[in-house]
Order: structure tokens, then C-alpha cells, then sequence
């Protein structure tokens, strides 16, 4: 097995040990990527979401907050050019009958069986249709979103009004998207349910490229807070051929998956093709006017996309490591180096023994920490067992209390990634918790004193 196919291979069987990621319907012989969030999944994904929503929403007075619904009018998607463009060429194997995306052929056989009995490319919507009431008719057909950007465009006056912003502002959104993907793959990578967080924000046509040279600098900066390393993610400028029917610039943010270099985030340069097509169909006025000069026209529009489900794996591959241990160097361990912000539990804690009352203090700390971290509270096993399991979880700090506790009101904490222990005093665990994180940097191990 190669050696890119065993890495993944192990980082999908540690996500459903751990239960961060399972097959969705597995039950019933599961269905093809789609994918259920688990209890570390859930929090882990949170978290890259809060950081987002912080970064985008809270710390900026320039961008707003919405949360638009997942069903919308089925005319926004003629408008938006989903319903001619957003299809993808398909080819069907006479032979195996398995179907694949025209541009994942390479040469003239099927990549499944080798037959030449291929189809001729037909167009294939990647829009998952539905029907409005009780009535399955062509009129009531409607559509589960494939962006969340849409929801953003046709509310935009209302939040203008709402808010009060000028231009140059942003609107920020995230949510599921759907796409009857026809070839998806790599585990979440390319699912037909995933998050996007994507941020629009609204510009005078004269400073668009100026905008979507400041939103490539931000979104960069933001991967890199996000604790992946920089060596690993790359810009992709979109060349003509390439470039989305509504786009007049595009760079992806590309990062090294184990299975190649592949889109992690798109910025973009909409231009004015969103608001003016939404005015044609809607017959609405889209047009901003400035209260100052008194300028109407229609705000070009520079794109932030992001998939949560693909930041989530860059993560989780980027953090994957596999080393010997540190006090026997004979034997593996298995943990994921993660930034500890996105870590799904922030600390472990642990009485060293099951007796003399140690489980009663550790019970006891664990409670007041979960008041400011998730906590993982464990006394089964060996401690050495019960560290790995949290080295395997990305939990970046654990918590012991030992005999020692009960003479100086101290415990141990150790450091994921150094495996430095240092004795605290138990009401200084939250404070030195919370600066650690703040100061984190990527194979720096900063010492825990
Ligand atoms: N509004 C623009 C837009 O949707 P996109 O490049 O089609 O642009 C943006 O998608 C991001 O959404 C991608 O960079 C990726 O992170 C995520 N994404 C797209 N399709 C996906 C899929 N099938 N599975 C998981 N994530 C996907």
C-alpha cells in the first residue's frame, strides 16, 4: 500500500476510534460520503467555526452575521447561473456501469475495469432537487442550497437597512451545503452534505482588487492561526479556463493532503454578476446608493469560501504524527499535534491511582475546569494508557493528582507535545491553561512554566 494511502487509512480509523468521524447509516452498510460528526468530531469542528465566526464577525465592526434558510426560491438559482453551469461532465462505463467525472478519465479506458466501452460526456446538475408541498410537480421543485452565498446576496438590502453599514461591508454565514458530487471522495474531503463558512463582502467597483488582495492576505494569516503549517498550504491562481462562471479573479488556498495538493478555500472576485442578475430576476433595485456623493451603483462583491469539513481534515493530517516515545523509544504513540484552540477536550484529568481519595479531588477539579474547558475525566487503565488515549484525542494538557496533592494542593500537568510535566498549584491549572493557548505555536514547545 502506498505509503499516502496508509496514512490516510490510519486517520480514518483513529477518527472513528476516538469518535470524532463516522460513516454515515453504518448500519445499513453506510452511504457513500456521507459522514456523521461524533462526540470529538462535534466539538473539534465547533471550534474551527467559533475561531472563524471570532475572527470574521465578532472582531470586525465591518461585517455582519447571518444565519439564511437552506430551501430558498428556486429562481435565485436561475439567477445565480446553478441551474445552466453548475453541472459537471459525466461518463458511464458500459461494462462495470460505475460513473465518473469526464475530467478523472485519463486516456480512453474506464479507470475501474480497463474497458474501452466508455459513454459519451453528458452534463450532470449537481443540485439535489426536492419538492415544495404535497405536490411532486415540476412548478414545486426546489433545491437544497450547493453555497451558502446566495442566502447572502438576496438578504443584503435588509441587512444594509438593519445595520446601517457603509461600503465597504461584509456579510458572513455558515451552513450546509449539498452537492450530488459524482465522483466524491477522501473520506470528507469531497462529501454530498458539508459546512461552508463563507463571508461576501460588499465593495465600490473602483477598490475591488484592492479588497481581494486584503481578503487573500487575511484568509492566509487566518490558516496560519488555525495552527497548520505554512509550508503546506499554497496559492492556486485560477487560470481562464478554469475560473467559476461567476468569477472575474479566483486564487484557491491549496493545502498537502496525504493524497495531493487540493482546494482547502477560495477567495474570489464575484464583481457584480451576483446583485445584477438577482435585480434582473427579481425585478428588485440591488443598486447601493452612497448618502455622501449621492452615487448609485451596484457593489461588486469579494468572496471568502471555506469548507469546515476540509479545514477539519487539513487539520487533522497536518496534526497526525506517529513517533517513538519518548521513555521507550522502542514503542510508537500516536498524536494529533493540533493547535490546542481546536483541540475537541482542552484537558485531561486523572487521578494516578483508584484509591487513598485521589478520585474524589481529580472528580473535584475536573468539575470546576468543565466551568471554563472540556474535560475528559478518566481513571481507568494505566495512567501511561490513559495519556496516550488523550495524546490520540489532541488533548493538549493532563492533569494528575498524585500523593503529593494532598501534602501542597499541587498536581501535575503535562504538555501534550513536549511531554514536559510541571507541578501547579491546583487553582493555577486554568490560568496557565489559558496562556499556553494563547501562545501556542506550531513544534515550538513552549515550556508549560
Ligand atoms: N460560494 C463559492 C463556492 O461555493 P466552491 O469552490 O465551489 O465555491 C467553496 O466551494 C469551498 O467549499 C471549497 O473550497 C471547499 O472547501 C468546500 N467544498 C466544496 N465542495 C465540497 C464538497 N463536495 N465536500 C466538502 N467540501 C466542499
Amino acid at each position: 500500500m502506498a505509503k499516502a494511502d496508509k496514512t490516510m487509512n490510519e486517520i480514518v480509523a483513529l477518527c472513528k476510534r476516538r469518535g470524532f468521524i463516522f460513516q454515515s447509516s453504518e448500519i445499513y452498510g453506510g452511504i457513500n460520503a456521507l459522514w456523521d460528526m461524533g462526540p470529538l468530531g462535534v466539538e473539534m469542528k465547533k471550534n474551527i467555526k467559533d475561531f472563524w465566526w471570532k475572527s470574521i464577525v465578532q472582531m470586525r465592526p465591518d461585517v455582519e452575521g447571518l444565519d439564511s434558510s437552506i430551501l430558498m426560491h428556486p429562481k435565485i438559482w436561475e439567477a445565480s447561473g446553478h441551474i445552466e453551469n453548475f453541472t459537471d461532465p459525466l461518463i458511464e462505463c458500459r461494462n462495470c456501469h460505475k460513473r465518473f467525472r469526464a475530467d478523472d478519465i485519463k486516456g480512453k479506458n474506464c479507470p475501474n475495469c480497463g474497458s474501452d466501452q466508455l459513454t459519451e460526456p453528458r452534463m450532470f446538475n449537481l443540485m439535489f432537487k426536492t419538492f415544495i408541498g404535497p405536490l411532486e410537480s415540476v412548478e414545486n421543485t426546489i433545491y437544497l442550497r450547493p453555497e451558502t452565498a446566495q442566502g447572502i446576496y438576496i438578504d443584503y438590502q435588509n441587512v444594509l437597512m438593519a445595520t446601517r453599514q457603509k461600503i465597504p461591508f461584509g456579510i458572513a454565514q455558515i451552513g450546509k451545503a449539498f452537492r450530488n458530487e459524482i465522483s466524491p471522495g477522501n473520506f470528507i474531503f469531497r462529501s454530498r452534505e458539508f459546512e461552508q463558512m463563507e463571508m461576501q463582502y460588499f465593495v465600490h467597483p473602483d477598490d475591488a482588487n484592492k479588497w481581494f488582495e486584503y481578503w487573500r492576505e487575511m484568509r492566509w494569516q487566518w490558516y496560519i492561526q488555525l495552527g497548520i503549517d505554512e509550508e503546506k498550504i499554497h496559492w492556486h491562481r485560477h487560470g481562464e479556463n478554469e475560473l467559476a462562471h461567476y468569477a472575474r479573479n479566483a486564487y484557491d488556498i491549496e493545502f498537502d493532503f496525504p493524497f495531493g495538493r487540493k482546494e482547502l478555500e477560495g477567495v474570489h472576485n464575484r464583481g457584480d454578476f451576483d446583485l445584477s442578475r438577482h435585480q434582473q430576476y427579481s425585478n428588485k433595485n440591488l443598486e447601493y446608493t452612497d448618502k455622501i456623493t449621492g452615487e448609485k451603483f451596484i457593489p461588486f462583491i469579494i468572496e471568502t469560501s471555506g469548507g469546515v469539513d476540509r479545514g477539519m481534515l487539513a487539520i487533522l493530517s497536518d496534526a497526525y504524527t506517529v513517533e517513538p516515545e519518548p521513555k521507550n523509544p522502542s514503542k510508537m504513540r500516536v498524536v494529533l499535534k493540533m493547535h490546542p484552540r481546536i483541540s475537541p477536550i482542552k484537558v485531561g484529568v486523572f487521578p494516578l491511582v483508584k484509591k487513598d481519595n485521589m478520585p474524589k479531588v481529580a472528580s473535584e477539579i475536573a468539575r470546576e475546569l468543565r466551568k471554563k474547558f472540556t474535560v475528559f475525566y478518566d481513571e481507568k487503565d494505566s495512567i501511561g494508557r490513559r495519556y496516550r488515549r488523550q495524546d490520540e484525542a489532541g488533548t493538549p494538557f493532563c492533569v494528575t493528582v498524585d500523593g503529593q496533592t494532598f501534602d501542597d494542593d499541587t498536581v501535575t500537568i503535562r504538555e501534550r507535545d513536549t511531554l514536559v510535566q510541571v507541578r501547579v498549584k491546583i487553582d493555577e491549572i486554568a490560568p496557565m491553561i489559558n496562556k499556553y493557548i494563547e501562545n501556542w505555536k506550531k513544534n515550538k514547545g513552549i515550556s508549560l512554566s
